[in-house]
């Protein structure tokens, strides 16, 4: 068995909205990040980050947006267990789909994050003019995560993204499949949590196009200096990845 990276395309993104198929396996992912602890991950590195924030109400909330965010129940959780410790946010859920139901946002409204919907493709993302003023040092994002999104791209597409990223935003941090034998293997079984027909297929393309050792910092723009990377295994399935800019701009600087 080679541990080669393979990306191939998943079913699920091919799959519409309303597609019962798609809606089940949305459900099994939810799942399937309580099996691999994937909240206590971003907790835990999102802890870690040295977010420059202001508790005064007068101050602009942190702004946050989540590439290919899925139904944002990810997120929400996060939000949630956040709730007291983060000062108001205001939250951009990215996604080739609209997900976002009502009843989450509101629990992101009660959870102190105001949560806004942009549909389209990450690329073209990628692509948009900055905003008129905007500079690229200022970071426009206090924080972009993404997760379970970077495997579905090959290496000179995330390096395009990362591009995007660094010159957007002041922290970067992405949890996705780990390329290892165990990972593997658990992915073969994930039938055994219910996961329909869907999931169990783009489960092991997920680990074969996962990430191990160093390869998403050597995907990241080489600005010597300016960055603090990290990336490391965590829980038996994740592989995490986090960008923090050197000489961050406090919350709340603005273009
Ligand atoms: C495996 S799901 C992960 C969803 C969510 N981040 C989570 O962890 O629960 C991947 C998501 O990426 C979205 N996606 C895939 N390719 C995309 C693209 N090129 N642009 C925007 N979204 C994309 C899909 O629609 C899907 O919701």
């Amino acid at each position: 068995m080679t541990l080669a990276r393979t990306v191939l395309p998943e079913l699920l993104d091919d799959l519409g909205m309303q597609d019962p198929r798609a809606q089940r396996s949305r459900r099994d992912l939810q799942r399937l990040h309580w099996v691999m602890g994937t909240q206590r991950i971003l907790l835990d590195a999102l802890r870690k980050m040295p977010l420059q924030r202001s508790d005064s109400p007068s101050s602009p909330p942190l702004r946050v947006l989540e590439l290919g965010a899925g139904d944002g129940s990810l997120m929400l959780g996060v939000a949630r267990a956040l709730q007291g410790e983060w000062p108001a946010v205001s939250l951009t859920l990215l996604d080739q789909h609209n997900l976002l139901e009502s009843s989450t946002e509101r629990r992101y409204a009660r959870a102190g994050w105001r949560v806004t919907v942009q549909v389209g493709d990450v690329f073209d993302w990628a692509k948009q003019a900055p905003v008129a003023g905007w500079k690229p040092d200022t970071g426009r994002w206090d924080l972009i995560v993404s997760n379970l999104f970077l495997h579905h791209f090959e290496d000179q597409e995330l390096r395009l993204l990362f591009d995007t990223v660094a010159s957007r935003a002041n922290y970067f941090l992405a949890c996705e499949p780990r390329r290892a034998r165990l990972a593997l293997a658990a992915s073969h079984l994930v039938g055994a949590v219910g996961a329909n027909a869907i999931t169990r297929h783009d489960a092991v393309l997920s680990v074969r196009a996962g990430f191990r050792h160093k390869e998403l910092c050597s995907l990241w723009p080489g600005f010597e200096g300016d960055w603090t990377l990290e990336e490391y295994q965590c829980g038996l399935f994740s592989h995490c990845f986090s960008a923090v800019r050197t000489v961050a701009l406090p919350a709340g600087v603005r273009p």
